[in-house]
């Protein structure tokens, strides 16, 4: 392709038809410059406000973003990296003739790049165009000049064109993270003055390193991570004497670490991480006296740890999920640098050096999943540095080094599954920033002193399998545990703890997780247990007595309070019936209780022909309450009645019921055919029942008998986002700040249900109506009717989903995909967001009649993006009855874009909620 003469060609026509009517003077550059602003550049920051031309001599010198040469003041360098300006590739600013630099990375600059309006750039030394929108294939640069260019983070795609070999002075090529999916050409070879070579993170064809590689003599920065790499590395890699990063992560690589490595003397990291490098760690690798970080993690290396590489000077030393064998050479514990030890999955034995950490800063040690035995070593928090310590599933012996008690910077623990013993370090309970305390399965004795309370981070504790007793610390200390407002799981099972269940558990509010199975617990279950909502309840073979709350009289509890011989409930199988009154006040009570029971005998007839509550002599229903609340399911009853409706559905109507207590509450009651009834009431009460988030409507009580099913929650004042926005009630019209708030709030709600729930929760309908909003006009997801928990099986994670029978949801809503393959994934819940989101753009109902035959909101808004640049479309579609400025302008042009990747036809290309979340929050 390239011949000289094309080049002069080029030149030669773009100087007839450009830049022969300008006089070369900086007032010429001003004009280009200022055309170039007014007539291609999106400035929404207003950063070139000062590009103006005041007078006719104006001299562009002084504009932000221009760099003059000192003496002539001519123009040599323009730099508008993250200015946020947007626009095609200014290709007339390479009309200044004596421009040299241009910088325009970190913009929305867009569109191809073609190698003809390239052209006139030709005497550019450097050229930066990364973190922009660019697509297409890469251009030819035809150029001896080039010597930095940058265009990494773009979406260029197809080969490197081979002009790219021939720029002879290049010295940095930076073409990562983009979609460049041909092969990397051996050619690039022949780009003998690089120094820096960075092409990670691109789709390439499988490919080998080229063995021409090693012509780079000059190279110090080679970056090939994710970048498809097969076979082996070069053994000519060695020749990059000045190299100083190797980066090779992420790739295919297969066969030895070379030796040649230990010729590159400057290096100071090595990335080799998850590729599929077997053989030994090569011992000459200690010959490189720069080293300061050795990642070779995820391979299938081998041997043992070489003494000499062990005596190396390491910040950090990664080789964890390997081979490797033998012991961990004493030496390593010279070292003065070590931050981080990486050593876990491997086959390593023996004992750690003992001395570890005596001279390290170490920050990070993790040994787990190896065959160590010994104790613990002592010093690993000697110099105060120590985060994390992870030890689990290898066969450490002896106790817990009191000096770790000592260790203020400690926050994350497993010491799982070894054969510790003896008791933990009265100071260790009391480690004021750990988060995570893992001890279960180990000979642990003692008690759990109270220091713990001090942990106010704590998310897990985790401590089974051990011969921990005493009681659970809390009654000493009655406000210390309500001091874990963290705190998800708690695990003390197995131990043997006595005394009672501290109520005080019962106040632990982020608490998802409690096992106290398997001690010697006795008394009575806490009634203030029934305040918490968990995921998993198990205090199943201890010593408890005394009936079960009838927060926990559910069949769904059972298995949890199995094995307490002594404890009653007046339902539940196989549990005894509780024996209601001792002997002795028998026959007092028996007179009483028959004048008494005459009494309600007669009320219950009066109230049988006039109520279908009552159809059973038994206690005819059954009540599970999800909260602290205050009122009984009697008071409830009277308000049942058609005054109080405030909305119907399709088979239940929703009561507002005002309490003695002052306390307003929304209670659903379901109609219909009773199996879908009980199928609406059993997902709503799964689901909601154990879920806990401020953007999902709190689900107060249940109550279910033969007849009837009655849930019962929190009462939202603003009713549904779907009355706000569509409603002929005269409710106040939200403004667009607090619809994006609604539309945040909405998404985080549903981002905990995809994300934070265990098994995931797909909500299937999520529309405007089922969006609540409160005094505040705070957003709850509600109606978790459909809703259906996702047991992704193994193999099934790429189609993902379970099937329905049928296609569940409302029109308007429901993701394309979902009519014919049945398939539920979050995806499905992704479009119908997108819809909401649309709905609040636009205030139009997702069918609106206006859109024509056939259309939705989503065909509508999607033709009328495709057809306008973005700016007018928010224009002809916003909600006209929302008067909003040009900055909310700007804000919604971003939620569309949201809206519309919400909305793609394809499950695939949907955002995640979690992604949606950080898509409406980024950059206001
Ligand atoms: C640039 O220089 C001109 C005079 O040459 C002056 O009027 C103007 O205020 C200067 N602008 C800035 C931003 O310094
Ligand atoms: C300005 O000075 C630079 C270097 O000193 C030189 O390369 C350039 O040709 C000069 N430009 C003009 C227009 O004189
Ligand atoms: C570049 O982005 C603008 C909006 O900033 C858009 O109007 C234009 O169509 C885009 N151009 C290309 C070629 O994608
Ligand atoms: C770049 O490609 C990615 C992945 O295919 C895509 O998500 C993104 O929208 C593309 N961006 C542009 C500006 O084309
Ligand atoms: C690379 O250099 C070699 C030797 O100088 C030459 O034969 C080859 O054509 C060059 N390759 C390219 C693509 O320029
Ligand atoms: C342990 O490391 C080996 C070798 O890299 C790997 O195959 C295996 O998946 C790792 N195990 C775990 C649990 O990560
Ligand atoms: C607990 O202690 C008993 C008696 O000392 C012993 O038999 C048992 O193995 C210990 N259990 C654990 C898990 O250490």
């Amino acid at each position: 392709m390239r011949n000289p003469n094309f080049e002069t060609l080029l030149f030669c026509v773009f100087w007839v038809s450009f830049a022969l009517p300008f006089v070369v003077s900086f007032n010429g550059d001003s004009q280009i410059l200022s055309r170039v602003k007014n007539s291609q550049l999106g400035d929404p920051n207003g950063k070139l406000r000062d590009w103006v031309i005041s007078n006719p001599d104006q001299s562009p010198c002084n504009w932000t973003g221009i760099g003059c040469e000192a003496r002539n003041r001519t123009v040599i360098s323009i730099d508008l990296s993250g200015y946020g300006i947007s626009g095609g590739f200014p290709f007339e600013f390479c009309r200044i003739r004596t421009l040299r630099f241009l910088y325009l990375a970190d913009n929305f600059f867009n569109g191809s790049l073609s190698s003809q309006a390239l052209s006139p750039c030709f005497r550019l030394r450097e050229f930066d165009l990364s973190d922009n929108l660019f697509i297409g294939e890469l251009p030819d640069f035809w150029s001896d000049n080039l010597e930095v260019l940058r265009l990494s983070n773009n979406n260029f795609s197809g080969d490197i064109p081979v002009s790219f070999g021939q720029m002879r002075s290049l010295k940095v090529l930076s073409l990562g993270g983009n979609l460049l999916d041909g092969k990397i050409p051996s050619f690039l070879g022949n780009l003998t003055e690089l120094t820096n070579f960075e092409l990670g993170f691109n789709p390439f064809k499988a490919s080998h390193l080229p063995e021409e590689i090693g012509n780079m003599l000059k190279l110090e920065v080679l970056w090939l991570s994710n970048s498809n790499l097969v076979g082996e590395i070069p053994f000519s890699i060695g020749n990059l004497v000045s190299l100083q990063n190797l980066d090779l992560s992420c790739n295919f690589l297969s066969g030895k670490i070379p030796e040649s490595l230990s010729m590159l003397k400057n290096l100071v990291q090595i990335e080799l991480y998850q590729n599929q490098l077997s053989g030994e760690l090569p011992e000459s690798l200690a010959e490189l006296p720069a080293l300061l970080r050795l990642d070779v993690s995820q391979n299938s290396l081998a041997g043992k740890l070489p003494k000499k590489i062990a005596a190396m000077q390491l910040e950090s030393l990664n080789l964890n999920d390997n081979f490797f064998t033998g012991e961990i050479p004493q030496v390593l514990s010279s070292n003065k640098y070590l931050t981080q030890l990486k050593l876990f999955n491997n086959s390593f034995t023996g004992k750690l050096p003992s001395d570890l950490g005596k001279f390290s800063p170490l920050e990070e040690f993790d040994v787990s999943t190896n065959n160590f035995d010994g104790e613990l070593p002592p010093f690993l928090c000697y110099k105060k540095k120590l985060q994390r310590i992870v030890v689990f599933e290898n066969r450490f012996s002896g106790k817990i080094p009191e000096s770790y008690g000592e260790c203020e910077s400690l926050n994350y623990v497993r010491m799982g599954d070894n054969t510790l013993s003896g008791n933990v370090p009265e100071n260790f309970w009391g480690r004021t920033l750990i988060q995570f305390l893992e001890l279960h399965s180990n000979h642990f004795e003692g008690s759990i002193s109270s220091s713990i309370s001090a942990l106010q981070q704590l998310t897990s504790l985790l401590i089974s399998g051990n011969n921990f007793s005493g009681e659970i610390p809390a009654r000493k200390i009655p406000d210390s545990v309500s001091s874990w407002t963290e705190l998800t799981e708690l695990n003390l099972a197995r131990n043997r703890f006595t005394g009672e269940i501290p109520p005080t558990l019962g106040s632990l509010p982020a608490l998802l997780y409690l096992d106290l199975s398997g001690n010697l617990l006795s008394g009575k279950i806490p009634e203030d247990l029934t305040k918490l909502r968990l995921n998993q309840f198990n205090i199943s073979d201890n010593f408890l007595n005394g009936e079960v709350p009838s927060g926990f009289n559910h069949e769904y509890f059972l298995t949890g309070l199995l094995g307490n011989p002594n404890l009653c409930s007046p339902n539940l199988d196989p549990l005894p019936t509780c024996p209601r009154i001792k002997p002795a006040t028998l026959y007092v009570m028996a007179i009483i209780t028959f004048c008494f029971l005459l009494l309600i005998g007669s009320l219950i007839w009066f109230l049988r022909t006039r109520s279908n509550f009552l159809t059973n002599t038994r206690r005819p229903y059954k009540v599970t309450s999800f909260q602290r609340i205050e009122f009984s399911e009697e008071e409830l009853f009277p308000f049942l009645k058609d005054e109080c409706i405030i909305g119907t559905g399709g088979s239940c109507r929703v009561y507002k019921v005002k309490l003695k207590t002052g306390q307003t509450v929304a209670v659903k009651r379901l109609w219909g055919v009773k199996r879908e009834a009980e199928d609406v009431f059993r997902s709503e009460t799964e689901s909601l029942g154990r879920i806990r988030h401020g953007n999902i409507v709190k689900l107060l009580m249940c109550c279910s008998g033969d007849e009837f099913r009655i849930l019962v929650y929190e009462y939202m004042e603003n009713g549904s986002l779907g009355d706000v926005l569509h409603g002929d009630k005269c409710a106040v019209l939200p403004d667009w700040p607090k619809r994006f708030t609604i539309a945040i709030g909405a998404a985080q709600g549903l981002a905990y249900l995809h994300h934070d729930c265990q098994p995931p929760i797909v909500h299937r309908d999520v529309k405007s109506n089922n969006i609540l909003l409160d005094a505040e006009m705070r957003p709850r997801v509600a109606d978790f009717g459909l809703a259906k928990t996702l047991q992704i099986t193994a193999g099934d994670s790429g189609g993902g989903g379970a099937a329905m029978s049928r296609v569940a949801g409302t029109h308007g809503y429901i993701a394309p995909e979902y009519s014919y393959t049945l398939k539920v994934t979050e995806k499905s819940d992704v479009y119908s967001f997108g819809v909401v989101l649309l709905e609040l753009i636009t205030g139009k109902r997702p069918n609106d009649p206006s859109f024509g035959e056939n259309k939705d909101v989503v065909k509508w808004v999607t033709e009328v993006a495709l057809s306008l640049s973005s700016a007018e479309c928010v224009a002809q579609i916003v909600d006209p009855r929302m008067k909003s400025s040009a900055s909310e302008l700007k804000e919604i042009q971003k939620v569309l874009n949201v809206a519309l990747q919400c909305t793609s036809a394809f499950p695939m290309n949907r955002p995640s909620m979690r992604k949606v979340v950080e898509l409406l929050k980024d950059q206001w």
